[in-house]
């Protein structure tokens, strides 16, 4: 199958090499900047163009693979959709719930398929803790817990993923979104009662003073903008009465042993938890009067390669099983829940 990428910057790179692996032939490279879209094209043995009209022209691609930033996500997924090409739309879906709608609202119009790249989900924890907690191994959960504390993980500082206008907002929107929805996801999605939480912008502000290792998208550009926040904490309650508790962190000053990014899901009957990048999931339980505590280890997988493959099955079958618009429009209330409480509002 033929898929269009748009957007030759680091995860759109990705998404060409997942595409080779999966089998799928990547025919368009569209990026705004010419050297990288010739680039990436040339490295894939795609054509290469500045803008997307010759990929919606092409009856023989029926699928685009969104990876821009932020702020063009609604506007290229609606155009694509439009065009009559199914679309991978990269996370966050898009900027609010009203761009979010209005991508829904395209897909279905269109009767297109629409998938969001929530790849967390394909991990090959995110595919083990869902399994299990489906099978019944925490009972009824009640309360979640999403952690993600990077101690120095700003990206692109100074560019667009700092720059508000461009990104839509910092931390929660670029990995956030990934917890919010494998939290949701393994609860299957309950219905949101009310959110709170609280955002900090406390590293990106002094740029120059920022100490780091690597950088995604680095390294930063001094003279640009950081005015998003860097962590967030937040509480969601659902409707149900279960929680779930947010911490999330592109920087902070995290003594080693804390600096961990991880998930807890506990529920009436028992426990799951796992690195959100580690080999296995354990478990807590009682059995015969005692808890008991468990270890299932979460055979390797490429969650990049299975994510698309999945898409690309999506694309065949008219069916997503992956996270749906719907989920993604959810994720994204959320996250302008979580805003608003921050101000005030
Ligand atoms: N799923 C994940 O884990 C994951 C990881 C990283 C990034 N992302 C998402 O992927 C998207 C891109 O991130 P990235 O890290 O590749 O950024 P990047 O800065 O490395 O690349 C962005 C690319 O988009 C191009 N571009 C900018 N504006 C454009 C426009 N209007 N039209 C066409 N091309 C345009 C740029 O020239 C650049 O090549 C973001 O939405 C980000 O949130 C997802």
């Amino acid at each position: 199958m033929k898929i269009g990428i748009i957007g030759a910057g680091e995860i759109g790179r990705k998404h060409a090499e997942a595409a080779r692996r999966a089998g799928a032939q990547v025919s368009w490279v569209v990026d705004v900047d010419p050297q990288r879209a010739a680039q990436l094209a040339q490295d894939c043995g795609a054509d290469a163009a500045e803008s997307p009209e010759p990929l919606w022209a092409d009856q023989s691609t029926p699928a685009a693979l969104v990876a821009v930033p932020n702020k063009w996500h609604a506007d290229y997924a609606i155009a694509a959709l439009c065009a009559g090409k199914d679309v991978l739309l990269e996370k966050p879906m898009a900027c609010t719930v009203a761009e979010c709608q209005g991508v829904n609202e395209a897909a279905i119009a269109n009767d297109r398929v629409l998938q969001i790249g929530f790849v967390h989900r394909f991990t090959p924890v995110g595919r083990l803790a869902k399994s299990l907690v489906d099978q019944g191994c925490c009972g009824q959960i009640y309360h979640a817990r999403a952690q993600l504390s990077l101690r120095r993980g700003i990206p692109g500082l100074g560019k667009w993923f700092t720059t508000k206008e461009t990104s839509g907002g910092g931390a929660l929107m670029d990995v956030g979104v990934h917890l919010i929805d494998l939290a949701l996801h393994v609860m299957d999605f309950p219905r949101v009662g009310d959110v709170c939480g609280q955002t900090h912008a406390t590293f990106g502000p002094r740029m120059k003073d920022y100490v780091y290792d690597t950088m995604w998208a680095g390294p930063p550009e001094y003279g640009g903008a950081c005015d998003v926040e860097d962590s967030v904490s937040g509480l969601v309650r659902f409707q149900n009465g279960a929680s779930l508790q947010l911490d999330i962190a592109w920087a902070g000053n995290f003594p080693q042993d804390c600096a961990s990014s991880s998930m807890l899901f506990l529920g009436d009957r028992g426990g799951v938890s796992f690195e959100l990048f580690g080999d296995h999931v354990s478990l807590a339980a009682e059995r015969d009067g005692a808890i008991v505590d468990d270890r299932v280890d979460a055979p390797a997988c490429d969650f990049y390669e299975d994510q698309l493959r999945g898409f690309l099955t999506a694309v065949e079958t008219r069916r997503v099983t992956g996270a749906t618009g719907q989920q993604g429009e959810d994720v994204q209330s959320v996250v302008e829940q979580i805003y608003r409480s921050a101000v005030g509002a």
